[in-house]
């Protein structure tokens, strides 16, 4: 196995958070024309969490999730030096970092937030790990949260079904070559089908003024779900078979898949065409449905603390979604 990493950064330590209220299908079924079989058979989620609750926001779920990783490893949030929050749900558009940073108290770090929709978790990992190489800094911080649940229009029965609420932490530390875990990555972006999934800002013809000035606002989430299916199924292995086989790693020494979890047909679809077990996939979505930026850090989390993962286990995590924006990162959990 070769590496293409010249220096080392691995996972130290996760955590994870979602809301405590839990809307099962049955419920959903309620507010739009579906059903419980319809989404489980479409999609195998079950039930989500959405965010609930006066002024409470994306940041409450990071930070849950950053002091939960912190807590694992008795680290002191002052030793952090960089925090990267991914998400597309900001609570505010000039950035959520720097409140988490607050919220925590990691007050020695620079935060910035990481925008990426669903593959911003993979995003992180390789962001991080590029400060990590050139030894800028110790130890990261990064964060995938989302509460699209504030952006999903709730008479729309071909999204509302879709996504939950949530938050995944990892602590990404420097280390030496030989204890090296981020083996490698691949990334592409496709930014001429934008559109297929968008939470797009609108001009409000009604606000124009004298001035020529256009004020507007964003939009609820739109999906061509047909197309962002086939974008899935067809470039997700093209991307992990690239990574792999960069790193000079066969799909059978893969020990997990760990996919953004959007969709059960997705996954075992991935897996089939690879020809990796179905096994060997890690999926918690029934639970809490597409949780964007959180799904990957979520199931990882999950992993590790029901002992799935053991040390020396290779891990190809893989993010799709919207930009179109698609990667992997191949992990060897060293902990
Ligand atoms: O994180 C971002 C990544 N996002 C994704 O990965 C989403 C990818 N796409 C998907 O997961 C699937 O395309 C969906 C789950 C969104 C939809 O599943 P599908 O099998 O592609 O269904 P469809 O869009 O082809 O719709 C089939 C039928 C349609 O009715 P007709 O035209 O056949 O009469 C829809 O109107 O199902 C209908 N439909 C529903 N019926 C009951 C759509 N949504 C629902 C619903 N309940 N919630």
């Amino acid at each position: 196995m070769k590496s293409s990493i010249m220096q080392g950064a691995r996972i130290l330590a996760t955590g994870s958070a979602v809301p405590n209220l839990c809307i099962n299908n049955h419920q959903i079924s309620q507010i739009v024309n579906t059903s419980n079989e319809w989404i489980v058979t479409r999609t195998g989620i079950k039930e989500r969490r959405i965010l609930n609750g006066i002024n409470k926001s994306v940041v409450d779920l990071a930070s849950t999730a950053s002091l939960n990783a912190l807590k694992k490893i008795a680290m002191d949030p002052l030793e952090i030096d960089l925090i990267i929050l991914a998400t597309s749900s900001p609570n505010d558009l000039f950035g959520s970092a720097s409140q988490l940073q607050a919220k925590i108290g990691a007050n020695n770090a620079v935060a910035f937030d990481l925008t990426a929709a669903c593959s911003g978790f993979v995003l992180s990992i390789v962001t991080a790990t590029q400060f990590l190489q050139t030894g800028c800094y110790k130890n990261i911080l990064i964060v995938g949260a989302d509460v699209l649940s504030k952006w999903v229009d709730w008479s729309d029965r071909s999204t509302c079904i879709l996504f939950g609420d949530g938050a995944g932490a990892a602590i990404v530390q420097r280390c030496s070559q030989q204890d090296n875990g981020i083996l490698g990555f691949q990334l592409n972006t496709d930014g001429k089908q934008f559109d297929q999934l968008s939470i797009a800002y609108e001009e409000d013809i009604a606000s124009k003024e004298k001035l020529n000035i256009f004020k507007g606002r964003f939009n609820n989430i739109i999906m061509n779900g047909k197309e962002i299916y086939k974008f899935a199924v067809s470039k997700v292995p093209i991307s992990i078979l690239k990574c792999l086989n960069s790193l000079q790693i066969d799909t059978k020494d893969v020990n997990w898949l760990l996919l953004h979890q959007a969709n059960e047909r997705i996954l075992n679809a991935v897996a089939n065409r690879l020809s990796v077990d179905s096994n060997k996939l890690i999926s918690n979505l029934s639970k809490y449905g597409n949780t964007s930026a959180a799904s990957i850090p979520l199931a990882l989390d999950e992993a590790l603390t029901n002992n799935q993962i053991k040390k020396g286990d290779i891990i190809v995590i893989a993010g799709f979604g919207a930009g179109l924006t698609w990667g992997t990162v191949v992990i060897k959990w060293k902990c």
